[in-house]
């Protein structure tokens, strides 16, 4: 038993999506107020953008060294809904235990150190402990579901943590507002990124809505098949 997966993400005409680009091309708040009609209980982003947009600058420095290990699961508070970092080794810091009012839950790999642990308690921010080297994502989303009963989780990029959840066939959907401006810039993070070259191969979608948007925004939802 697993939640039901939405990766929902913002992107340019070429897939790019840097954020501060396209916020010239869309209405302030049409990404959010998109992905509220999504319903999900629980968001989650990969550390970088994490790092980029929502945990303080400085970054955690174990003192120790000691690697946590195989950890039970750290449940500080239930809530109604959860803002979720995929952190391998535990380096992001947190001021709060939410995100503007969700609860904070930090999966990381058996990397992460003791005092990380420590710290995560301390500021009551809960966490899952999954994989040995790097997250094992499928074990943790099972866990999140076990632990906080999360049934319907909103995948909200960047590009590299969407491309590892889609390689796991952990994506149910994609819900993808289109904004009309191109990037084009080369380097700039793509909606999907970091997967195996050697696949070769698209996945394959099946379309279940298009929706015209403000500002000429197209709102896409495809089922992975
Ligand atoms: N337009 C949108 O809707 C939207 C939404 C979100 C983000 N963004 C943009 O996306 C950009 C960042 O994207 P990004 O692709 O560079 O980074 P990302 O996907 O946010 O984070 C990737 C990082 O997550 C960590 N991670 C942990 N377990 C992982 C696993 N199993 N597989 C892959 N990564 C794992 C890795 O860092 P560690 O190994 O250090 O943990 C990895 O480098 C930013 O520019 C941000 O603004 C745009």
């Amino acid at each position: 038993m697993r939640p039901y997966i939405i990766c929902h993400m913002l992107s340019s005409i070429d897939g790019r999506i840097d954020g501060d680009t396209l916020t010239e091309v869309i209405p302030a708040g049409e990404y959010e107020t998109t992905g509220a009609k999504l319903k999900g209980d629980a968001w989650m982003c990969g550390r970088t953008t994490m790092q980029l947009h929502f945990a303080e600058k400085r970054l955690f420095i174990s003192r120790t060294h000691k690697q946590a290990g195989p950890q039970p699961v750290h449940v500080a508070q239930r809530a109604s809904s959860y803002a979720i970092s995929i952190d391998t080794l535990g380096r992001l810091r947190w001021s709060e235990s939410d995100i503007d009012g969700d609860h904070l839950i930090c999966i990381v790999s058996e990397r992460a150190t003791t005092d990380y642990l420590t710290l995560l308690r301390e500021k009551g921010i809960s966490y899952i402990v999954a994989g040995k080297k790097s997250v094992d994502l499928a074990k943790a989303v099972r866990l999140l579901h076990k632990h906080f009963d999360i049934k319907r989780l909103l995948l909200e990029g960047g590009g590299n943590i969407n491309g590892a959840f889609l390689e796991s066939g952990l994506v149910d959907e994609l819900s993808l507002l289109l904004v009309p401006g191109i990037d084009g810039r080369h380097d700039i993070p793509t909606v999907f990124d970091g997967m195996k070259p050697k696949l070769k191969r698209a996945a394959r979608l099946k379309l279940m809505s298009v929706l015209k948007r403000k500002n000429g925004a197209l709102w896409l939802r495809y089922r992975v098949r």
